[in-house]
């Protein structure tokens, strides 16, 4: 086998050396299969329930079928020894937020440790996490140079190489997306975008430095935010006018250059807490950022703010709210995956709740023991009937084909019941009832 520094990729192609994959969630796992099918694999996480799964080619964030394991060359493991034995690391571990909206480093700074402790001399780390400017070479390299005792650039070699994946989208995939990757020097960004171009037919964008692909992860999400924000910000004044946002936007958007957003709930593990990432880091440069913290604020409120424009239509209907019963359809994070953390619509529901109203939820696809677990509450299995209002929080796809009728016989007051379209999916299709949406 040649040496590792200069020619990882010709010996990863080759079957001498060994690629791990450490942590096998939503962006790790199919990294991981994908090469896979091409060199061999170690695919590790700390989660042995998870890895028992995935040994029966079962993907425990049910978004790939057993399909997919078919034909690979990985051994699944928990077992953090087995890690010495791979040459090119890529990390894929969580990285949320706290309480206070700070960057959550403790799973990546775990993981930089284990694999630290796993490291040799000619061996290479990328981390594909996503993570403020700054975070690999001032965090996790002193980590690995700490456990390891060796020097990065000289004995091994880190870059970073940011995810893209949308979950649920079968269009963009992990293939198709052009992947940005960056190293700490030539040689690294040389070895680690030949190696990334044996699985992505989009081919590589060479960054000139892990901070400038840093920094281009997280804006793609701040950008989204910020544009999200401003929808519905969009929203919360036209509603005040009497005018459909939609209709708005449908007009609006005739014009080339008019860019195609839409106001909703900004929820998940990225587009709501990458944009934290860069506010924390800003702050450490003296800069107090207005735009992007404006648009966190007021993506963070639509779930209360839709909660309490529901609660008015049923006082104008009427009702005493105590004694009120509404259906939410939708709690996962996003339409057609079954992912519900960092859900916007348990502010919908904790709001609702907090009036007095009796909130009963369905989903398709959300799994009731991870709901109960991290919102307390329990799914319910039947949609029922006799509610004073029914809000459809997710567009999920068995809900686009839902008539005015259905919804009618879910109501208790039939055709002057209470519809609420938070995603705007039945807009100009509810002639009868009591229709609003963002
Ligand atoms: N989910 C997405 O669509 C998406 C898209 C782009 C980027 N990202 C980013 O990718 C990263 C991973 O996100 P995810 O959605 O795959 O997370 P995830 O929660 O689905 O999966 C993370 C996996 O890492 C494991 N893990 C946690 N700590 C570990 C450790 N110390 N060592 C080994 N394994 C460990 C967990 O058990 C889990 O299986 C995050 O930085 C996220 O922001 C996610």
């Amino acid at each position: 086998m040649k040496n590792n520094l200069e020619s990882i990729y010709d010996n990863l192609v080759s079957k001498d050396a060994i690629l791990s994959v450490v942590g096998l969630g939503y962006v790790g796992l199919p990294i991981a299969l994908e090469f896979a099918r091409r060199l061999r694999v170690i695919g590790f996480d700390i989660r042995e329930d998870r890895i028992e799964m995935m040994k029966q080619q079962k993907d425990p964030s049910r978004e790939l079928p057993p399909d997919d394991f078919r034909g690979c060359d990985i051994m699944f493991t928990s077992d953090p020894e087995d890690l010495r034995k791979a040459n090119f690391h890529i990390v894929g571990v969580p990285t949320p937020i706290d309480q206070h909206n700070l960057p959550d480093l403790k799973p990546l700074m775990s993981a930089s440790k284990t694999v630290g402790k796993a490291l040799k001399k000619g061996d290479y780390v990328v981390f594909e996490s996503t993570v403020y400017p700054g975070c690999t070479e001032e965090d996790c390299i002193p980590i690995l140079e700490q456990e390891s005792g060796l020097k990065a650039g000289k004995d091994f070699k880190v870059g970073f190489s940011p995810e893209r994946i949308n979950p649920g989208d079968r269009v963009n995939t992990l293939t198709s997306i052009t992947k940005v990757v960056a190293g700490n020097d030539n040689t690294a960004l040389d070895n680690i975008a030949k190696t990334y171009e044996v699985i992505i037919e989009a081919g590589v964008h060479r960054a000139p430095s892990i901070k400038v692909a840093e920094a281009a992860k997280i804006i793609e999400n701040t950008q989204r935010d910020v544009n999200i924000a401003l929808m519905n910000e969009l929203s919360i004044i036209f509603n005040r006018m009497g005018i459909n946002t939609y209709d708005v936007l449908r007009a609006a958007g005739t014009k080339w250059n008019f860019l195609r957003f839409y106001p909703g709930l900004v929820g998940g593990h990225c587009i709501g807490v990458d944009p934290y990432y860069l506010v924390y880091k800003a702050k450490e440069f003296r800069y107090h950022p207005q735009v992007i913290n404006s648009g966190r604020f007021v993506n963070d409120s639509m779930g209360f703010y839709a909660a309490k424009q529901l609660v008015k239509k049923l006082i104008a209907a009427s009702k005493n709210v105590l004694h009120t019963k509404v259906l939410v359809m939708g709690m996962t994070f996003k339409e057609n995956v079954s992912d519900i953390r960092n859900s916007r619509v348990s502010d919908l529901i904790s709001e609702l709740r907090s009036y007095g109203v009796k909130v009963v939820v369905v989903d398709p696809y959300a799994d009731n023991a991870e709901v109960e677990e991290e919102y307390g509450f329990s799914l319910s299995e039947e949609t029922g009937s006799g509610y004073d209002a029914v809000v459809v929080a997710v567009s999920h796809e068995p809900y686009l084909k839902l008539t005015e009728d259905d919804f009618t016989g879910m109501l208790r007051d039939g055709e002057k019941g209470i519809l609420v379209d938070i995603k705007g999916i039945y807009r100009n299709k509810i002639n009868r009832l009591d229709y609003w949406s963002f």
